[in-house]
C-alpha cells in the first residue's frame, strides 16, 4: 500500500528531481511519510514523517547528488508513520537501501534471526528485514541481484522491492510478488515503480514484470531474469494512457476533475461494447455469476446484481472479497466469478481470486492494465476511466457501473437498454451543468455530524456508494439504507440533527420509496432528495430538491443520479477546508489484508 520508484539517469543528469516528481504522482497511495535515497560516492537518504510538499520544505528533496536512486510513499501498515519508519531502509553501514511496498509476514522470525546474528534494527517495519537480509547475502560474497534473489526466498508475503548498494555503484536491482512493478524504458534513462503514473511524463513503454523475475538495471543497459536466473527477452509495450490523462487540467483536485470526466468515460466503455460482447462469448455458457470486490467496487458489483438479475434473469451473488472463503463451498462449474477492481491491485481480493478451484472461470473488470488481476484471472475487461488519482473511486465506479449494464444488455438480448445506455452522457452533462445549485444545498449540509441515505431498488447501491464518498471524504458519519428498511430500526435514528438524502427515481419503487420519505419527513428533519424534474410529489416533502432529466428512470438512474450525489460529497468537504484527494488514513490501492 505504498509507492516505490527507481530511477537510472544514463546521461547522469541530476536524478532527485525525477523521483521526487514520481514519489508525487504515486501518493495516492500513500502519504504518510516519503524518503529518497542516491548515490554519488555513497548512499545519502532523506526522510521524513509527513506529506511529500511538507518533507520537501523541511528537507529540500531537490538537493540530493547522484544520477540514480529511489523513492517511496508509505501508508503505515507495519510500524506507525515515523522519520524512522520511513523508507528506504538502510543497513547499519549504509551500504545497501532499499525501498518496499507489501507486507513481509513472517518478518518477526526473520528478525530475530538476524537480531541474533547481529544486525541492529532501527524501525518497527516489515521492511527492514530485507535490507538486512540482502547485506548478509553480499557479505557472504553474492552480487547485490544474487543477494536480493536469495533474500526473496526467505520472505513470506507480499513485495515489490528496489535495491542499490554502495559496493556496486551504477547498478540497481528490482523484483516482485504479489505486488505490482513496471520497467519503464528511455534513450537516456530507465525507470521502475509500482505503476506507470510515476513515469507516464518521461516514458510510455514500458515492460510489466512477472513474480520471481529481477530486473538489472546500469548504467549501460537492463537485463531482465527470469524465476530459475535465466535472462530473458521481453516485449516493450507502449501504454495507451498519456501524460496529460494525469494532469490536473486547471481544477483544483483531482476528484472534481474526475467527476467532470464522466461522460467521456461512459462514451469511451460504449465503444467497447464490441470487445466485451467477444470476452462474453469466449467465456461460453454459465448459469450463475458470484461477483467479488471491495468498497466502491462492491457498490458497482451490486447495481451490476440488481441490472443482471432483471434483464440477463441470470442468478448473481455479490460477496465482499474479505468475506468470500465462505462462499467458496457453493461455486461450481456453471458458475462465473467476476472481481471488480479500480486497482487490480485490492490484496483482499486478489486473496478471493487465488481461492477459487482452477475449472471455475474468472473474469475481472480492472481499471489498471498493467496491475495483478488480469494476470490472475482466464478473462478481463479493461475500464476506460483513465488514470484515477483521486482516493475516491468516482469515473471508476461509473465505468464499473457501465460494463455491467452492457454485460447485461448483451446477455439478456436487450438492445433497448443498451441503445438507452447512450443518452447517459448528455444526463450527466446535465447534472454537470448545473452543479452551482448543488453547491448551494452542500453548503446547508457541510456542518452536520450524522447524515442518513435512503434509496429503493436500483437507487439501494447507489446510497450505499453515496454515503461511503461522504464519509470518506467528509469525515461526516453516513449511513445508507433501502428505503424499505427504515421501518425496521433505522428510523429510530431520525430527528432533526440527522439530515436525510433520499434518491427517488421516477419508476416502480418510487411509491414506496416517497411512504419512507414522508416517515423521515414526520420526524422534522432537513431532507434533500435528488429526484426527477416534474415530480410535485417528492418537491412537496422535500426541503431540497434537485431534480434531473425526466427521461431518467430507475433502471439507468445509477448511472446519473451517482453524480449528483458525488459532487454533494465534494462540495461538503471542500467546505469545510478538507482535501478531497487526500483523505486521512487512507490509500487508493489497498494491498493489505
Ligand atoms: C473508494 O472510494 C475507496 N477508495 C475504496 O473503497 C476502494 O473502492 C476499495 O478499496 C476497492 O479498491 P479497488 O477498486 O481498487 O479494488
Amino acid at each position: 500500500m505504498c509507492g516505490i520508484i527507481g530511477c537510472m539517469k544514463k546521461n547522469k543528469s541530476n536524478v532527485a528531481p525525477t523521483l521526487l516528481y514520481g514519489a508525487k504522482k504515486l501518493e495516492y497511495r500513500g502519504y504518510d511519510s516519503v524518503g529518497i535515497a542516491t548515490y554519488s560516492d555513497k548512499i545519502h537518504v532523506k526522510k521524513d514523517e509527513g506529506k511529500i510538499e511538507e518533507v520537501h520544505k523541511r528537507l529540500n528533496l531537490y538537493d540530493m547528488p547522484g544520477s540514480y536512486g529511489i523513492a517511496h510513499v508509505r501508508w503505515a501498515s507495519v510500524g506507525r508513520a515515523t522519520k524512522e519508519n520511513a523508507h528506504p531502509h538502510t543497513d547499519e553501514n549504509e551500504k545497501v537501501a532499499i525501498v518496499h511496498n507489501g507486507t513481509i509476514k513472517n518478518y518477526a522470525t526473520l528478525k530475530k534471526e538476524l537480531k541474533s546474528e547481529g544486525h541492529t534494527f532501527t524501525s518497527q517495519t516489515d521492511t527492514e528485514v530485507i535490507v538486512h537480509l540482502i547485506e548478509k547475502f553480499m557479505d557472504d560474497g553474492l552480487d547485490l541481484e544474487h543477494a536480493l534473489r536469495e533474500s526473496t526466498k526467505l520472505l513470506k508475503g507480499s513485495y515489490a522491492i528496489v535495491a542499490i548498494s554502495s559496493d556496486e555503484p551504477y547498478k540497481m536491482v528490482a523484483t516482485r510478488k504479489d505486488s505490482s512493478l513496471v520497467l519503464g524504458v528511455e534513450q537516456d534513462s530507465y525507470y521502475v515503480a509500482s505503476d506507470i503514473l510515476a513515469m507516464l511524463k518521461y516514458t510510455r513503454n514500458i515492460i510489466e514484470l512477472e513474480e520471481g523475475e529481477i530486473v538489472v538495471i546500469t548504467d549501460e543497459d537492463y537485463v531482465i531474469h527470469d524465476k530459475f536466473d535465466n535472462p530473458i527477452n521481453k516485449e516493450i509495450t507502449v501504454t495507451p494512457w498519456t501524460p496529460e490523462m494525469i494532469d490536473k487540467n486547471g481544477y483544483p483536485y483531482y476528484m472534481i476533475k474526475e467527476i467532470n470526466e464522466q461522460p467521456e468515460v461512459i462514451q469511451k466503455t460504449l465503444n467497447d461494447k464490441n470487445k466485451i460482447r467477444a470476452v462474453l462469448d469466449d467465456i461460453g455458457d454459465f448459469e450463475r455469476i458470484c461477483l467479488i470486490a471491495c468498497g466502491t467496487s462492491y457498490h458497482a458489483a451490486l447495481s451490476g446484481k440488481y441490472i443482471i438479475e432483471t434483464v440477463a434473469k441470470i442468478p448473481t451473488n455479490v460477496i465482499l472479497a474479505s468475506e468470500f472463503s465462505h462462499t467458496l463451498n457453493v461455486l461450481d462449474e456453471k458458475t462465473l466469478v467476476i472481481s471488480v477492481s479500480q486497482s487490480g491491485e485490492t490484496a483482499d481480493t486478489l486473496k478471493a481470486l487465488k481461492m477459487i478451484d482452477e475449472k471455475i472461470k474468472t473474469l475481472s473488470i480492472v481499471n489498471v492494465e498493467t496491475s495483478q488481476m488480469p494476470k490472475v484471472t482466464d478473462y478481463s475487461i479493461i475500464t476506460q476511466a483513465g488514470p484515477e488519482i483521486g482516493v475516491a473511486a468516482t469515473k471508476t465506479y461509473l465505468a464499473q457501473v457501465c460494463v455491467m449494464y452492457l454485460m447485461a444488455g448483451i446477455l439478456g438480448n436487450d438492445s433497448e437498454l443498451i441503445e438507452r445506455l447512450y443518452e447517459v452522457p448528455r444526463y450527466i452533462e446535465e447534472i454537470l451543468e448545473r452543479c452551482d445549485e448543488l453547491k448551494v444545498y452542500s453548503k446547508r449540509y457541510s456542518f452536520v455530524n450524522d447524515l442518513f441515505y435512503m434509496g429503493k431498488g436500483f437507487s439501494y447501491p447507489t446510497v450505499l456508494e453515496a454515503a461511503l464518498k461522504m464519509k470518506e471524504i467528509s469525515y461526516i458519519h453516513a449511513e445508507a439504507y433501502a428505503s424499505g428498511e427504515l421501518k425496521h430500526g433505522p428510523l429510530a435514528l431520525i430527528d432533526f440533527t440527522m439530515p436525510v438524502i433520499s434518491v427517488i427515481p421516477p419508476g416502480e419503487d418510487h411509491d414506496l420509496a416517497v411512504n419512507a420519505l414522508e416517515e423521515v419527513k414526520a420526524r422534522k428533519t432537513l431532507i434533500l432528495t435528488i429526484g426527477s424534474e416534474n415530480d410535485d410529489i417528492i418537491e412537496d416533502k422535500a426541503n431540497d430538491c434537485f431534480l434531473i432529466n425526466p427521461e431518467v428512470d430507475e433502471e439507468i438512474a445509477p448511472l446519473v443520479y451517482i453524480v449528483a450525489l458525488q459532487l454533494v460529497a465534494y462540495y461538503i468537504t471542500v467546505e469545510k477546508r478538507l482535501n478531497p484527494d487526500m483523505p486521512r488514513n487512507l490509500a487508493k490501492t489497498v494491498a493489505t489484508e
